[in-house]
C-alpha cells in the first residue's frame, strides 16, 4: 500500500508508482495503468494533460487516504471501474456501482445500432420516443438521449437499486436529462400503457446468461446476479421482449437486443415472426452481438 505521506513530500506521480506496485504484488494485469487511473481519480485529474501537470506536485493527505481505500478495494480483487465508482460509455461519463452491471464495449455499439434507428425515424432531432428496458446504469438510454435531440426516453429496471444508479447518472447529464423519465418494474409492465404503440425505438441488453454457464469468476463475483442470469436457456428475456414488442412500437418502429453471439440466430428466428425486417449485427470483434427489428407484424391490441 502507499507510503505514509505524514512527511508531506510525496508526489502524486510517486505515489501512483507506490500504487502501481502494490497492484502488481496483487497480481493485478495493467497494473501501472491502473494505479495512474486510481491516482487521478483521487486528485481530480480528468485527462492525461491535467495529470502532467499535476503528477509533480505534492499529493494531498486527504487524497492519500482516498487513494489508500481504492488500492485495497483493487488489490483485492474488486473491478476497477466500481473501485473508480465511474466509467465511461460513449460520450458519457456514468457513475457505476454493484448495484448495476459494469457498461461494456459491445453495449456502445448496441446502443449506436439503437441510435441509427432513432434518426432513421426521427431526422434532425424531430421528436421520438423510445425506451431502454433494463437500463441499470442507464447506459444506453441516457446516450439516445444525449446523442438525439429529439429523443424522450424512457429507462427501467426490475431492480429498485439500480434505478438509483441510473437517477444519479440523469442528474449528470445536464439539458438532456429533461427528456428523460424512470419507471420500475418487469419489461413492459414499467410503462405506462397509454404509451401502447407508440415508441420508436425499444432498446435492450437483457440478462441473457443461462443458469449453470460458467462465467468469468471475476463477473460472477463482483457485478449483479439479476443482471446477468435468465433462465435455463439464457434466451428466455430476450424471447419475451422479442414476442411483446411489437404492441409497444410504432408501426415503423424498431426494437434493438444485445444477446450473445450463440443466441443470434434462435433470437433473430423468433424475431422474423413478429417482425418483417431483421438483422443481425456485429459487435466490435465482429462476432454476432445485437438483433435489429424493424417493422412490427400484427401488434396485439393491449
Ligand atoms: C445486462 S444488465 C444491462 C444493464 C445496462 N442496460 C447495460 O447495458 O449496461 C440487465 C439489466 O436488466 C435488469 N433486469 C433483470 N430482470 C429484469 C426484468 N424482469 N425487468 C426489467 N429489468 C430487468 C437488471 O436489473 C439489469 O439492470
Amino acid at each position: 500500500m502507499p507510503t505514509d505521506p505524514s512527511d508531506g513530500t510525496i508526489s502524486w506521480g510517486e505515489l501512483a508508482r507506490e500504487v502501481a506496485d502494490a497492484l502488481i504484488v496483487s497480481g493485478v494485469e495493467g497494473a501501472q495503468r491502473q494505479g495512474q487511473w486510481i491516482v487521478m481519480r483521487a486528485c481530480g485529474a480528468e485527462d492525461t494533460a491535467e495529470w502532467a501537470a499535476m503528477a509533480d506536485q505534492p499529493a494531498t493527505v486527504r487524497g492519500v487516504a482516498a487513494v489508500d481505500r481504492m488500492t485495497r478495494r483493487r488489490a483485492d480483487g474488486e473491478p476497477l471501474q466500481y473501485v473508480l465508482g465511474e466509467w465511461s460509455f460513449r460520450r458519457l461519463d456514468l457513475f457505476v456501482d454493484q448495484r448495476v452491471l459494469i457498461p461494456r464495449p459491445e453495449t456502445e455499439v448496441v446502443a449506436g445500432l439503437a441510435l441509427a434507428e432513432l434518426h432513421r425515424l426521427a431526422p434532425r432531432g424531430a421528436a421520438v420516443l423510445a425506451a431502454d428496458l433494463g437500463t441499470g446504469s442507464g447506459a444506453i438510454g441516457l446516450s439516445l438521449a444525449a446523442e438525439h435531440d429529439g429523443a424522450e426516453v424512457w429507462l427501467t429496471d426490475a431492480s429498485s437499486a439500480a434505478l438509483e444508479v441510473a437517477r444519479a447518472n440523469i442528474a449528470g447529464l445536464g439539458r438532456p436529462g429533461t427528456r428523460v423519465r424512470v419507471a420500475a418494474g418487469s419489461w413492459f409492465e414499467a410503462l405506462p400503457p397509454e404509451l401502447a404503440g407508440q415508441f420508436g425505438v425499444i432498446v435492450s441488453n437483457p440478462p441473457y446468461v443461462a443458469h449453470g454457464d460458467e462465467i468469468d469468476p471475476v463477473v460472477a463475483a463482483w457485478e449483479p446476479a439479476s443482471a446477468l442470469y435468465a433462465g435455463p436457456d439464457g434466451t428466455e428475456h430476450l424471447t419475451h421482449l422479442v414476442e411483446e414488442a411489437p404492441a409497444w412500437l410504432a408501426a415503423a418502429g424498431a426494437l434493438v437486443l444485445e444477446l450473445a453471439p450463440a443466441q443470434a440466430e434462435v433470437v433473430a428466428d423468433r424475431a422474423r415472426s413478429c417482425f418483417t425486417d431483421v438483422a443481425v449485427e456485429p459487435d466490435l470483434t465482429g462476432r454476432p452481438r445485437a438483433v435489429v427489428a424493424r417493422h412490427p407484424r400484427h401488434p396485439r391490441p393491449r
